[in-house]
């Protein structure tokens, strides 16, 4: 089966770390949101009065975990293949087993928590839209990771090695913003004005690492949203909208992901001036998820790419009010022929390319 760019991404890596002997990166440390959540979402739900999220229910994890992990998938992400082909073991989520905090950093800490966007809170509530599954924004997420250092490194130069032989895995994050504001009835128009907001704040959290010692980023781009089973189902029927008559994708949609991205890589090559000692690697998650959308079949996508292995029937097999793992959702047999998980999220077939 053809080969992803984001395999070719992790080889790169591999080829690009010979400063320290015995594995290149002795840590990951990650931020970001539903896409790289390893199970912080599932401890704030077991600690707090906010109702379980439906991904922690089956089929959620039944490919690789056999049971739900708090992952939004059906099985690995991205990270816990990034973390294997480092050599470390998956990275565990920074709210511990308990309520505390994970706070030695080890092989590594995960402070991405689902449903999370890049700008706090207040920015969306100013706006009428209040999240309603985290506010654990990019900039908490940050403040977690500094609170932990003492009990990691006890002095400004031991933390700034330490760090610095981390691999910083900074994303996917701002998909929210514009997710929970399109959900929540703003049009395309206002949300795509959030967007210079958004890398801001994700560039400014880069920086922060990097005076802290970072030295290595692995900084993901938007999924093509246009493409998203969630997407397609919200403006079905809708004249609004017009369709890459190649991929069946909302074309304004995809524009829209990819103004993020080219404003996100525009400052990531700012950085790289300024900082010409840090590895600062884009990880082009819209490119190679349009090669699916492209080519479904040469990839395995026998199923096709667009509708949703798992959700609640209609033209994309989702339904934003039939959740997958919901008692009337239906889950297809055989995830790894489909692209698509629940209508948001990609299954591991997706992932492990
Ligand atoms: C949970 O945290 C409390 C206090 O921080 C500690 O006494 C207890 O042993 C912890 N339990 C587990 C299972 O880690
Ligand atoms: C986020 O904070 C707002 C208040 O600022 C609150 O209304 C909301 O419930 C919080 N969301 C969660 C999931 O805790
Ligand atoms: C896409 O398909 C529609 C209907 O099948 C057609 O009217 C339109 O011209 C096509 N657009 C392009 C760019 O091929
Ligand atoms: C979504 O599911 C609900 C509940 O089963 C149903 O009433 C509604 O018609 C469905 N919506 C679509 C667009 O299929």
């Amino acid at each position: 089966m053809a080969k992803l760019p984001t395999i070719i991404l992790i080889l790169t890596l591999l080829s690009t770390c010979n400063t320290y002997s015995n594995g290149c990166y002795t840590s990951i440390i990650s931020f970001g949101d539903s896409l790289a959540d390893t199970g912080n979402l599932k401890q704030q739900s077991t600690h707090s009065h906010v109702q379980a999220p439906h991904f922690l229910f089956p089929p959620y994890g039944e490919t690789f975990f056999h049971k739900p992990t708090g992952r939004c998938s059906n099985g690995r992400l991205i990270i816990d293949f990034l973390a294997e082909s480092l050599g470390l073991p998956l990275i565990p989520p920074s709210q511990g087993s308990n309520t505390s905090m994970v706070t030695e950093l080890g092989q590594g800490v995960n402070y991405a928590v689902a449903g999370s966007t890049a700008l706090d809170s207040s920015f969306h509530e100013a706006r009428g839209v209040v999240n309603t599954m985290t506010n654990a924004s990019l900039g908490v997420q940050l403040g977690w990771f500094k609170e932990s250092l003492p009990s990691t490194c006890s002095t400004v130069s031991e933390c700034k090695s330490t760090i610095g032989r981390s691999l910083i895995l900074m994303g996917e994050i701002g998909g929210n913003d514009y997710n929970h504001a399109l959900s929540a009835g703003k049009s395309i128009d206002e949300v795509e004005a959030y967007v210079p907001f958004v890398i801001k704040a994700i560039i400014s959290t880069i920086n922060e690492l990097i005076d802290l010692g970072a030295a290595t980023f692995v900084v993901p781009g938007n999924l093509p949203i246009g493409c998203s089973a969630a997407y397609l189902t919200m403006f079905y029927g809708s004249n609004k909208v017009q369709y890459d008559n190649s991929t069946g994708c909302i074309i304004r949609l995809n524009k829209f992901a990819e103004y993020h991205n080219t404003l996100l890589q525009t400052e990531l090559n700012h950085i790289r001036e300024l900082h010409p000692e840090v590895n600062i690697i884009y990880a082009d998650y819209y490119n190679a998820a349009m090669q699916c959308f492209h080519s479904p079949d040469k990839y395995g996508f026998t199923n096709g790419a667009l509708k949703a292995c798992c959700g609640g029937e209609g033209p994309y097999n989702y339904n934003l009010s039939v959740a997958c793992a919901d008692p009337s959702s239906t889950s297809c047999d055989e995830p790894d022929t489909y692209f698509n998980w629940d209508g948001l999220h990609l299954t591991e077939a997706f992932e492990i390319l």
